[in-house]
């Protein structure tokens, strides 16, 4: 490929750490779809006749087929670009050398990825969707039980289940809004920059672009071959979505402990122990745990190889397929576990509701007396008195008497038993955004309207 100002081979130890096809081999069919379109382009601009481009794009139909098949056999190839020509060559002879004009594996390999990642963002936007969708309608089934929402992980005020779940549900929707801008950056085709300095041949990119199905095309091409931020892009934005992940997994291997009991990991999502057989482990969501928490590593590994790099294309991006590839691989493989966890989680409802005690009730006795026109402060100080009371006498809040709440204010009366009621408390927060049934069902119906309008899955 590269072989006429070289007197001896490649040493056999460079040739191993240099190839690269066994990884960007996973590539064949985008490298092949630029090929073929590339071609188009060549004979357009008459440095391929008709029979020699239909030649090509035959023949290259043929290689995809051996791919397609497991027929494809690897012999000494670098990668899988010089695989593919050396291919062609065998099956069409010399049309084949004309292919590579003006071109270079520079602007190639960019391109190839590309058109991989955008195929791969519509798949895991799709996987999103269906997860969201997955935890919509376990927000749905589950409206009315009641739990303990945490701060600090300290029980803090009684929520609905659905609205904590859907508190994760709303993350993956942000993240899948953010997957459009990274599909944007993905979306401008690189080909047409040769090895840097663009194409002599008055190429006419804005006709590749188009029949590539790229948005628009890269404006300088020293800059094209070397530019990886849409690989440093989807990176951040997949580790971004793996923290996401470890969080709601963190929150369910908590709640699936004895000492909580809120849940019941489903058995084809967890494991048992070889030594100690009464136990259940949450290995699906440890996992997801671990696993997504590892793709920041890669982001972060990524950054390391962008930065200082000289200008253009070194051969240090060759890394960037691996952590592409690797990326996209956890993060599919975790989200079809987390999916499964979610789908089959089974709620002990008796359990959350029994975790809720009075003194979650403290800020709604503050309300109360703000409700009678007392300031917030006085009536968060009065609140922290009962508390305190109870505390003292060792009963719950709610079984102290009217007269000993008197003595601590004057604003207490009978309706303040209404208090000591979670669903009473619960519904309080009707405002937008908040725990209440009706918004609860609304971010449901919000999120519904999202998943029917956003089914097209841009490609
Ligand atoms: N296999 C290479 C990579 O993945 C392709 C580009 C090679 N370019 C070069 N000038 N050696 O980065």
């Amino acid at each position: 490929m590269w072989g006429g100002r070289f007197k001896s081979a490649t040493s056999p130890e460079l040739k191993e750490l240099n190839a690269s096809i066994h990884i960007d081999k996973r590539m064949y069919k985008e490298d092949i779809v630029g090929s073929q379109a590339y071609a188009k382009s060549l004979e357009q601009i008459h440095l391929l006749t008709k029979v020699e481009c239909a030649e090509i794009c035959k023949g290259l139909e043929q290689v995809k087929l051996e791919w397609d098949n497991g027929k494809f056999v690897i012999k000494d190839d670098e990668d899988i670009h010089s695989a593919n020509e050396r291919r062609l060559k065998e099956i069409i002879g010399n049309a084949a050398h004309k292919l590579h004009v003006g071109r270079s594996r520079n602007d190639q390999v960019t391109t190839d990825m590309k058109l991989w990642l955008k195929k791969a963002i519509a798949e895991i936007e799709n996987k999103l969707k269906t997860f969201i969708n997955v935890m919509v309608n376990r927000a749905r089934l589950d409206i009315d039980v009641l739990f303990p929402g945490y701060t600090h992980l300290q029980r803090a005020q009684p929520v609905r289940w659905s609205h904590w779940l859907l508190s994760h549900a709303w993350n993956f929707k942000s993240d899948t809004d953010k997957l459009q801008q990274v599909l944007k950056s993905t979306n401008v085709m690189p080909l047409g920059s040769g090895a840097l300095a663009g194409n002599p041949f008055e190429i006419d990119r804005f006709t590749l672009a188009k029949n590539l199905g790229f948005d628009s095309m890269t404006p300088n091409s020293m800059q094209a071959v070397g530019d990886r931020d849409y690989i440093v892009e989807f990176l951040f934005w997949a580790s971004l979505v793996g923290v996401h992940l470890t969080r709601l997994a963190e929150d369910l291997i908590i709640y699936s402990s004895k000492e909580f009991g809120f849940v019941k990991i489903h058995d084809s999502f967890s494991t048992g122990s070889s030594l100690m057989p009464q136990k259940r482990n949450p290995d699906s969501l440890e996992l997801a745990r671990g696993l997504g928490s590892g793709i920041f590593g890669q982001c972060c590994s990524f950054m390391m190889t962008l930065s200082s790099l000289p200008s253009t294309y070194n051969k240090d991006l060759q890394s960037d397929k691996e952590l592409m590839f690797g990326a996209y691989d956890k993060l599919m493989g975790i989200l079809e576990v987390v999916i499964g966890t979610v789908e089959s989680v089974q709620i002990n409802e008796s359990r959350c509701v029994e975790a809720l005690t009075f003194d979650m009730l403290a800020t709604d006795l503050a309300y109360y007396l703000v409700r009678k026109s007392v300031p917030f402060r006085e009536a968060h100080h009065i609140a922290g008195q009962v508390v305190a009371a109870a505390e003292n006498r060792s009963v719950e809040m709610c079984d102290l008497t009217l007269e000993e709440l008197k003595a601590i204010s004057i604003h207490f009366d009978s309706d303040v038993a209404r208090v000591w009621n979670y669903e009473n408390s619960v519904e309080q927060y009707q405002s937008f955004g908040g725990t209440a049934k009706n918004s609860v069902l609304g971010q449901i119906h919000l999120l519904d309207a999202w998943l029917a309008t956003s089914n097209e899955i841009p490609q």
